[in-house]
């Protein structure tokens, strides 16, 4: 989801490279490359045949339940790919935004600055934070984000806006956490602040997400509302009644005004985020996505 969107938004001022493994994607908008980044020697082979200026790196295994059922694969994708990818990275002089999540903290409190010690539940929690220390090991000068993104993707219900548009679109009824908080950001808007974070060579650890928190029931009503859906269909729910495999941690709330700092403006409000959601849509944009992969 995060890479595809990040690939075609940036490539309307630079020049890009999406490197994917079982989606084979056919576009003009930007080169693909096929790789299995797990390969030993395909990351650097990836790097010597671009040679870029810089890196992001969204591949992952991001999927809660998957990381859950196979914790050996989490580690690889999550944790020993990004070391991998940072150290090739750094010695071929390139600038890497390295992707993480706002699930590094356990969710007790919110509210979690970057001096927040993380206290990850569960094997995608606990990768990923892996991953971060390894990356900031092998190159301290990447720029390390944690996000927690929503938007439209390639297979259609890889986000959670998708999960409330497609489900809300068939009149179907859904659970929405009342006790579950967040700050989505519009995986459109990151392309926009990783470039911005490149362009000013920050460096280390920054939280980018939304400067608006809400519960995952009120993004469904405020998704509803904007895309003139009937929000009466999702019920509150608390996650505990929920029987998800992996634990949801309650209150993924991030303060983003370390980054807003460094770029002297606020981070996006939820609704500029799914305002342009809305926009892409009737320009045809989730359709146009999905008519990029190769079946
Ligand atoms: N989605 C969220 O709400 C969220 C929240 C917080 C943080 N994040 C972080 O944001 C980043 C992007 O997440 P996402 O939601 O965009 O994930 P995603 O849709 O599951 O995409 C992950 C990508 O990783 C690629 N990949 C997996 N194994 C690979 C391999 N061996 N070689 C090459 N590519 C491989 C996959 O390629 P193929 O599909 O071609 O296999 C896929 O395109 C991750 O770091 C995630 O932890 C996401």
């Amino acid at each position: 989801m995060l890479g595809l969107n990040l690939a075609m938004e940036t490539t309307r001022r630079h020049t890009v490279f999406g490197a994917v493994n079982h989606h084979a994607l056919k576009t003009d908008a930007f080169t693909v490359i096929q790789t299995d980044l797990l390969v030993p020697g395909a990351v650097e082979q990836l790097l010597e045949e671009i040679r870029p200026d810089w890196v992001i790196h969204c591949a992952a295994l991001a999927n809660l339940d998957a990381c859950e059922t196979d914790p050996l694969l989490a580690q690889q994708l999550n944790t020993e790919l990004p070391r991998t990818l940072a150290r090739s990275v750094a010695r071929s002089g390139a600038r890497l935004v390295h992707v993480s999540t706002d699930s590094v903290f356990d969710g007790q409190r919110g509210d979690y600055s970057e001096g927040d010690i993380p206290t990850p539940v569960g094997e995608y929690s606990r990768t990923k934070l892996d991953g971060e220390l390894a990356v900031a090991e092998a190159d301290p000068t990447a720029i390390i984000a944690r996000v927690n993104l929503f938007g439209w993707s390639l297979t259609g219900n890889r986000s959670l806006a998708e999960f409330f548009f497609n489900n809300l679109s068939l009149h179907k009824q859904v659970m929405g956490f009342k006790d579950v908080l967040f700050c989505p950001l519009l995986a459109n808007d990151l392309a926009d602040l990783f470039v911005r974070m490149l362009e000013r060579k920050l460096s280390g650890l920054y939280h980018v997400v939304s400067s608006e928190s809400l519960s995952k029931y009120d993004f469904g009503l405020r998704l509803a509302q904007r895309f003139n859906l009937d929000g009466s269909l999702i019920i509150p729910t608390s996650v505990t009644e929920s029987g998800l495999k992996a634990t949801r941690s309650p209150n993924l709330t991030l303060r983003s005004d370390k980054l807003a700092d460094a770029l002297g403006a606020p981070l996006p409000r939820l609704s500029t985020g799914l305002d342009k959601l809305y926009t892409l849509y009737q320009q045809g944009y989730p359709q146009m996505l999905h008519n990029l992969e190769l079946h």
